[in-house]
């Protein structure tokens, strides 16, 4: 399996922004806004293109709309902290991108007491201007409209750049404020930021780096890091992905599937519900029955699943697979309606154990569930004629093992 890093890195991003619902690219907007100022500091090319996934990574640890509104609506929230020792927990657990988890940890911190802290000069000026950037980016969220980028900006962006001169030496260090007031006196500068034209800016990078393959445990880790901001939207879904890719890979395992092709599956578990990034937690955790409305918005998690997997995967089947876990043997799952023959065996593993992690784990709208309540749940389904006979007699067979790696 060859995943390239920085594309990873870029199509994972678009689910993070999804967390905004409607205000979306604010990663991509502050990784854009970090590279400029950076270039105008003098640092490295390489340097520059770290602040650029830096920038994209920033928030990893808000998966929540709620604490994604705070933190994009003032300037300085309380709460914020939060988010960041979420990200940098996040992230020094994933080796390929651990080296950015200082800069995450420090991205809501002002100048002037991160000067305090004991942590490496250069990665304190990265965690600023991350800031800087970021803090920029919320100055310009109200210029846009649906998706176009306000022409006002074009005269009144000298009040974005004054109030944060003004903040210089306080909450940033002068002189990225001073490489910031450069770069930012150029239409070009804000115009990167139209939603027209973010993803090609990006793309550009992009195609100037050198790519990063990952190799299969690397990228493991990296679907492991977004299937934890996914599950950490809702206390109910705590650890949920990571453990429906386990269950789908024991049951793969004992089936006879095996190699990298386990891998895959993994990686399709690890990731199914990443769609759900763009779920509000209000619906998710909705302990009532959902409305017309919430049940559509819910139930496009899945495509949407697909759409940013297809993009990370090219030519694989991960992303196919990862899109079907609620498709159904009686053709009427969502989101595509697919027949039982054209669902493969990977999908209807995923699926069946979607349902058997997620019926163990308590839910908002009921206590969690024991074995054999499990268990005959899943035989009604199979009986329906929804899902997988013999991937439910795998798991008959497995019960105790599926079930500890369920809950335990
Ligand atoms: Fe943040
Ligand atoms: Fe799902
Ligand atoms: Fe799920």
């Amino acid at each position: 399996m060859k995943i390239n890093l920085q594309r990873a890195i870029t199509s994972l991003t678009g689910a993070l922004d999804f967390v905004g619902i409607d205000e979306v690219h604010h990663g991509k907007r502050t990784a854009l806004m970090a590279v400029s100022i950076a270039e105008e500091m003098g640092w490295s090319p390489v340097r520059c293109e770290e602040m650029l996934y830096a920038g994209m990574l920033h928030d990893c640890g808000v998966s929540r709309t709620k604490e994604h509104r705070a933190i994009t609506a003032m300037l300085e929230w309380d709460g914020a902290e939060e988010h960041c020792l979420r990200g940098e927990q996040y992230l020094l657990a994933c080796p390929p991108l651990a080296r950015f988890s200082t800069v995450v940890r420090w991205h809501h911190t002002r100048w002037e007491k991160l000067l305090l802290q004991d942590i490496d000069p250069e990665r304190r000026r990265e965690a600023n201007l991350i800031f800087l950037a970021d803090r920029a980016d919320v100055l310009l969220a109200p210029y846009f409209v649906g998706a176009t980028l306000k022409n006002e900006i074009l005269w009144e962006y000298p009040a974005i750049v004054e109030r944060l001169v003004g903040l210089a030496g306080t909450l940033f260090c002068p002189e990225l404020v001073a490489a910031f007031q450069r770069a930012a006196s150029r239409e070009s500068f804000w115009l990167a930021m139209d939603p027209a034209y973010i993803e090609d800016e990006v793309e550009g990078y992009l195609a100037r780096s050198a790519p990063v393959e990952l190799d299969t445990a690397e990228a493991l880790a990296v679907a492991g890091l977004f299937a934890r901001t996914v599950d950490a939207k809702s206390a109910y879904t705590l650890e949920h992905s990571t453990r429906v890719a386990r269950i789908a890979r024991h049951l793969a395992e004992v089936s006879g599937i095996s190699g990298e092709h386990l891998d895959e599956l993994e990686i399709a578990g690890l990731l199914h519900d990443l769609g759900k990034l763009r779920v509000p937690e209000e619906i998710i955790d909705k302990p009532g029955a959902l409305t017309r409305e919430e049940r559509a918005f819910v139930m496009r998690h899945s495509y949407d699943t697909g759409r940013l997997l297809s993009k990370l995967f090219p030519n694989m089947r991960i992303a196919d697979w990862a899109a079907m876990h609620h498709e159904n043997l009686l053709g009427t799952g969502y989101p595509f309606h697919r027949q039982a023959r054209v669902i493969p065996r990977e999908a209807r593993l995923i699926a069946v154990a979607d349902i058997f992690q997620a019926l163990a784990q308590e839910r908002p709208y009921r206590g969690h569930m024991g074995k054999a309540e499990v268990m005959s749940r899943l035989e009604g389904l199979r009986d329906q004629g929804r899902i997988d006979p013999e991937v439910v007699g795998l798991l008959h067979d497995n019960l105790d093992a599926c079930y500890a790696l369920a809950v335990e």
